[in-house]
């Protein structure tokens, strides 16, 4: 099968490309103290989880309990859920998991830290649990310092429960455009986390995991003493918003679509609308050819601006298109075309994929 027999809209993977990526980030890890626990809501595939592990991943992260459920039936051992669960019946199945995986989570609240514990000692299992820190995200995460301290205190003394550490994520900082002042903003980010596992040291408990770091802040967070976990993601995937300066990693995703009407010269109309691409992160942009930009997007159509009319472009030509931003594409898909060069080598299915529960 080649690229000319794939029915559109479909998503590819380049292969070289994404081993690359992830060896790219491997060698530089390699003699450095800091370990990867690589995000994989991203991709949400287990094979991919897998070829990262081989890599030298001490486990993986995932953002919610589906995707640790799909990534613990294809045998990956060490998953950690970077987010809050919170419904009962989501501790109960996540309790479950650890049965027969090992899945730790972020907490941040006193109450759900009763109900993991309560559930877990009486199924006789043990749960690590990590202190999730807002390190100025707002979003989920107990402030730096003494809230987060207690909450150590208060795992530590709960049945069931192993205290694990600390996790953070300086997600507004790590998308800066400017590198210096990217770096300057994540590095308080990571003062704050570093200093708040150091005051729980001093409160007498151990503190194996003090995790942060994404695709554009890796080898920020990578030199900061005493972080000793990165959970970037996407880049084994890339994105417009992760090709940032200073990253090393090369787009691997595009979405293939076919060209379905040229109705004028100055407009092209594809078979890829927002059922086929997220908008998070703004419009995709093509790729491999000049002067072809998105115009609009509706629900199954691509509205194309020609700024050369003589681009040669009929129907049934494909054009590629590089996703603002992969995890919420992907998640619009099923599988993914694996290709060396124009052949399709694999096809992958995204097992994870709609599990956002
Ligand atoms: C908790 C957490 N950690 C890390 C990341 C970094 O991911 P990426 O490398 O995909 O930018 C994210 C992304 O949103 C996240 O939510």
């Amino acid at each position: 099968m080649t690229i000319g027999d794939i029915e559109t809209p479909a998503l590819l993977l380049d292969l070289d490309v994404l081993q690359n990526n992830i060896r790219i980030m491997a060698e530089y890890l390699k003699d450095k103290t800091v370990k990867l626990r690589p995000h994989t809501k991203c991709h949400k595939t287990p094979v991919i989880a897998h070829m990262q592990v081989k890599a030298g991943a001490r486990g993986i992260t995932v953002a919610k309990l589906g995707e640790a459920e799909v990534m613990a039936n294809a045998g990956i051992e060490n998953i950690f859920i970077a987010n809050q669960v919170v419904q009962m019946s989501k501790i109960e199945k996540l309790v479950n998991l650890n049965r027969y995986s090992n899945v730790s989570v972020a907490v941040d609240n006193p109450d759900v830290i009763d109900t993991l514990s309560s559930i877990a000692s009486k199924k006789n299992v043990k749960i690590n649990t990590i202190v999730e820190i807002d390190v100025g995200l707002n979003r989920c995460g107990v402030l730096p310092g003494k809230p987060s301290v207690e909450l150590a205190k208060k795992i530590a003394r709960s049945k069931g429960l192993i205290f694990e550490g600390v996790m953070g994520w300086e997600g507004y900082a790590a998308f800066i455009e400017d590198f210096t002042k990217r770096r300057e903003e994540c590095k308080k980010c990571y003062h704050k986390i570093v200093e708040t596992a150091e005051q729980i040291r001093k409160a007498g408990m151990e503190v194996n995991t003090v995790s942060c770091g994404g695709t554009t802040s890796f080898n920020i967070a990578a030199e900061y003493p005493g972080i000793n976990e990165l959970h970037a993601g996407s880049y084994v995937l890339m994105s417009l918003m992760h090709s940032l300066k200073k990253v090393p990693f090369k787009p691997s995703l595009t979405v293939l679509t076919t060209v379905i009407s040229r109705s004028t010269q100055e407009r092209v109309i594809t078979d890829g609308g927002i059922k086929a691409f997220s908008r998070y992160g703004g419009n995709p942009k093509v790729h491999g050819i000049s002067g072809v930009e998105v115009h609009e997007l509706h629900g199954e159509h691509g509205l194309l601006d020609l700024n050369d009319p003589s681009v040669d472009l009929r129907v049934g030509d494909k054009i590629e298109f590089i996703p603002a931003y992969p995890g919420s594409t992907v998640n619009l898909h099923n599988k993914f075309y694996v290709m060396l060069g124009d052949l399709v080598e694999a096809i992958w299915n995204i097992e994870g994929r709609g599990r956002v529960d």
